[in-house]
């Protein structure tokens, strides 16, 4: 067995270093722990060891540097991460640098153990390679529960390649962000992302949007028509709602991602594109595969690497980062200090979010401009919520729509018209005008 296996571990917080080592000694391995970078750098210049665990944010250097010295001293050190703070930046570095695994804090020891076991076996089995550091991209993806680090995990090890993705996940939980992080971070991203929603636009119009047209190939076609997979060229395609196409169009799908080639409704020969695909769905399209409405054959060539957004109720303390990170956002474009109170970020984080990181964004949004004094206690959180809230019925006509939002407008600013219609944007007579017609006056 293993047992002689020396491990270093580096780690500032003393309650978590010694559980930790606790358990790795009590499971057989001989364990040297440290409290910082500088001791961590220190013992690795004068000793390799085959695997370091080590903290991220630890002090004046992080457990990058510790990555960055384990793997020069010895290029097959399994290195294994652990963080609170998790960032797609961060899983990117320590993803190109090397790292063997990255765990999201709090963490399960056995899930520890198996990251120990694995790094054990794989170094058995394969000479690592080497990678370099390179700068690290921007980003706007904010969470950091172990459900988003997984995400970031898969974001970072498929972004450098062409592969189709898939991306699952509820309304509003960031489909089309990841895509847009992936097309970012790849080798495409000084090419185009066009983004398609295939739910938008009629089946019949389809084909001639994403394949193109030749002059006179139906009615109405007065010229040439470049199709999105052309204009793409070298870029990535984002098709939107892809469980709402009709099977008809699946076909012609499925042929494109075969041959990545397009042929131009009415022309006579294909053309070859070169472009990445990303198809995202708030449908579980596993079930209409199985309902026998949506083509297996697709659902392969798609599902070459899923993603599976996690709604944000099961993103423990994601809504506190989420929040903060809007709040700043909209006080910056609205000119505003609106401060979040600890009953306001309570109110935030009791609720379930059926509509995900864009309702809690709206519901921040609204709150910036409305809440009295600048001040987001727990009751303006929940009006908010409220009056964000999917609505049961659908809205029908944009009469009705413009009603409703007077109505929220309203309620939100406690009657006070002047202010309602500054925030809807309206002069006060319209706004009386407008509440005459409601029968509001
Ligand atoms: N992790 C995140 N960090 C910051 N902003 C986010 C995050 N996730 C989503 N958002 C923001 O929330 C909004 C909704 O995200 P997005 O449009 O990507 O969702 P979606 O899953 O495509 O939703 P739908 O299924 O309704 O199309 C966007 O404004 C996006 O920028
Ligand atoms: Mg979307």
């Amino acid at each position: 067995m293993a047992n002689a296996q020396r491990l270093l571990v580096v780690e500032d917080d003393n309650a978590v270093r010694t559980t930790l080592v606790t358990f790795l000694e009590l499971e057989g391995y001989q364990v040297d722990a440290v409290a910082s970078s500088r001791e961590a750098l220190e013992r690795l210049s004068r000793q390799s060891y085959p695997i370091v665990i080590s903290d991220i944010y630890l002090d004046d250097r992080t457990g990058l540097d510790v990555l960055e010295e384990a793997r020069r001293r010895d290029p097959s050190c399994a290195v294994i991460l652990m963080t609170a703070r998790g960032t797609l930046e961060t899983v990117m570095a320590a993803t190109r640098g090397g790292a063997f695994d990255y765990i999201a804090k709090p963490f399960e020891l056995d899930r520890m153990l198996e990251a120990v076991r694995r790094a054990e076996q794989a170094r058995a089995q394969e000479p690592p390679e080497e990678e370099e550091a390179e700068d690290l991209p921007e980003t706007e993806l904010v969470g950091s529960s172990p459900a988003m680090v997984e995400v970031y995990k898969i974001i970072s090890r498929v972004a450098p390649t062409d592969a189709t993705v898939l991306i699952e996940g509820e309304t509003g939980t960031g489909k089309e962000l990841v895509a847009r992080m992936i097309h970012a971070q790849s080798p495409r991203a000084a090419h185009p992302f066009v983004a398609v929603d295939c739910a938008g636009i009629p089946p019949t119009l389809l084909e001639s949007e994403l394949f193109g047209a030749v002059r006179g190939a139906y009615t109405g076609a007065d010229r040439d028509r470049t199709g999105v997979f052309e204009a793409a060229h070298r870029g990535t395609v984002f098709l939107d709602e892809i469980g709402d196409i009709d099977s008809g169009f699946q076909l012609k799908l499925l042929r494109f991602l075969q041959e990545k080639e397009i042929r131009p409704v009415g022309a006579a020969r294909p053309k070859p594109v070169d472009v990445r695909v990303i198809a995202a769905t708030n449908r579980d399209l596993q079930k209409a595969v199985e309902e026998g409405k949506f083509r297996q054959d697709l659902w392969f060539r798609l599902n070459v690497v899923r993603i599976t957004l996690p709604p944000l109720r099961q993103r423990a303390g994601d809504v506190a980062l989420l929040a903060n990170y809007f709040l700043k956002k909209y006080n910056e474009r609205y000119g505003m200090q609106a401060r979040l109170l600890p009953d306001g970020l309570r109110a935030l984080e009791d609720y379930t979010w059926p509509g995900n990181v864009r309702q809690l964004q709206h519901v921040i949004e609204r709150l910036v401009i409305l809440a009295p004094g600048g001040r987001i206690d727990g009751a303006a959180v929940r009006d908010a919520i409220q009056a964000s809230a999917p609505r049961e019925k659908a809205i029908e006509t944009l009469a009705a729509a413009e009603e409703e939002q007077i109505r929220r407008v309203l309620q939100a600013t406690g009657g006070n018209k002047s202010r309602a219609a500054r925030i809807l944007g309206i002069e006060r007579k319209t706004l009386y005008r407008k509440l005459e017609r409601m029968g509001l006056l």
